[in-house]
């Protein structure tokens, strides 16, 4: 699949700008953007991405900051005490979700979509008003590719190669809708943007970043595996058959967790519960150290050899996190569902053995 990379070429060749504007052409394909979003590949991964977005385009009017688990905290954190705006607060404890009610999409609004450490998602776009006079921020980077995205209620879209699509780690994906591009184009914030972070140059929006002429050097390795994906993306039935791949997997899940009540999603709304980062969290009056005793199983299974990273962010509460992104293979879902079952009975053999 490497046969046709143009691996050790300059990216501004013009075969790896081809290869570049091919990432970006496929991922509105797939994605559905509109055709008046600019897609670019960015710097940094998700992250990046995000960054990017919050430095180049907050303080132009009041900001509302919505979390409801760590990386969602992040991005709080980077406009409270880093650039230091008077921000409203919306946070939520692990589990639940933010009332989208009390926020005010008149500000700019910064939400993740699917809260990856928590295992919550918003279930759709309802909540965010049409004619709304803010932005929308929206880290998306566990939702793209497995959730639908309602573009007329997002302004900002990102998202890396390496989470959904299950990609090389490295770069960044920003979508901007027109009313972003307007607000890029009319407004100059008051703090100064590194060269990594600058979208505009003499006020106008640096078009080439949108069609492949990346601000600095990508890797045309992670690129040309970005396009496997997407490609293989569309093979399996383009959004919807991602969507529907994800939902099946979560479904195992679900349905393990209904048929034991040891098992408990952490997602309390089952509305919200995400398809992509199922978390789990045990639920047995035995266990007396819940971290230790996820710890344990999380374990017991990378040690068989069944899965790997599973347990839950570090962040987060004690528990399990599955990922069922739409790359999941629903049969190995269902193939891992009685080794969490034998991991459980097994370390609650050892808490009896230990009485
Ligand atoms: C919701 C969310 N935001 C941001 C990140 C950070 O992404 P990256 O490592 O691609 O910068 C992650 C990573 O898991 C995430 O889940």
């Amino acid at each position: 699949m490497l046969a046709d990379a143009p691996l050790g070429r300059s990216h501004r060749a013009a075969v790896g700008k081809a290869k570049l504007k091919e990432a970006i052409d496929l991922t509105r394909e797939i994605l559905n953007v509109p055709a008046d979003y600019r897609i670019g590949i960015v710097p940094a991964s998700d992250t990046g991405a995000v960054e990017m977005a919050l430095w180049s385009l907050l303080g132009a009017r009041g900001v509302d900051m919505v979390a409801w688990e760590s990386f969602g905290e992040g991005w709080v954190t980077d406009v409270v005490k880093q650039l230091k705006l008077k921000a409203n607060v919306h946070v939520a404890p692990y589990g639940e979700i933010v009332d989208f009610a009390k926020v005010n999409f008149d500000n700019d609004v910064v939400f993740t979509w699917n809260g990856t450490t928590s295992g919550v998602r918003l279930p759709n776009a309802e909540v965010i008003p049409a004619d709304r006079q803010g932005l929308t921020i929206c880290d998306a980077t566990s939702a793209a590719f497995a959730m639908e995205l309602d573009w007329a209620k997002l302004d900002v879209v990102t998202f890396s190669w390496q989470k959904v699509l299950g990609g090389e780690g490295a770069h960044g994906m920003l979508i901007l809708s027109p009313r972003a591009v307007e607000r890029l184009e009319s407004y100059v914030p008051a703090w100064p943007l590194p060269k990594i972070f600058r979208l505009t140059s003499k006020g106008k929006l640096i078009e080439g970043i949108f069609v492949g002429e990346t601000i600095n050097t990508p890797s045309m390795l992670a690129v040309e595996d970005y396009l496997v994906a997407l490609k293989w993306a569309k093979s399996v039935g383009g959004l919807a058959g991602l969507v529907g791949r994800a939902q099946a997997n979560a479904q195992v899940v679900w349905d393990f967790c209904a048929a034991n009540a040891w098992l408990v999603n952490l997602a309390v709304d089952p509305a919200t519960a995400s398809t992509t980062s199922v978390c789990v969290k045990f639920n047995d009056a035995r266990i007396a150290d819940g971290e230790a005793f996820a710890k344990a199983v999380a374990k017991r299974l990378e040690k068989a050899g069944v899965a790997l990273d599973v347990g839950a962010y570090r962040d987060a509460p004690a528990g399990l996190r599955i990922w069922c992104g739409s790359t999941v293979e629903t049969s190995d879902v269902q193939a891992l569902m009685p080794w969490i079952a034998h991991a459980f009975y097994a370390e609650i053999a050892e808490i009896a053995k230990a009485a």
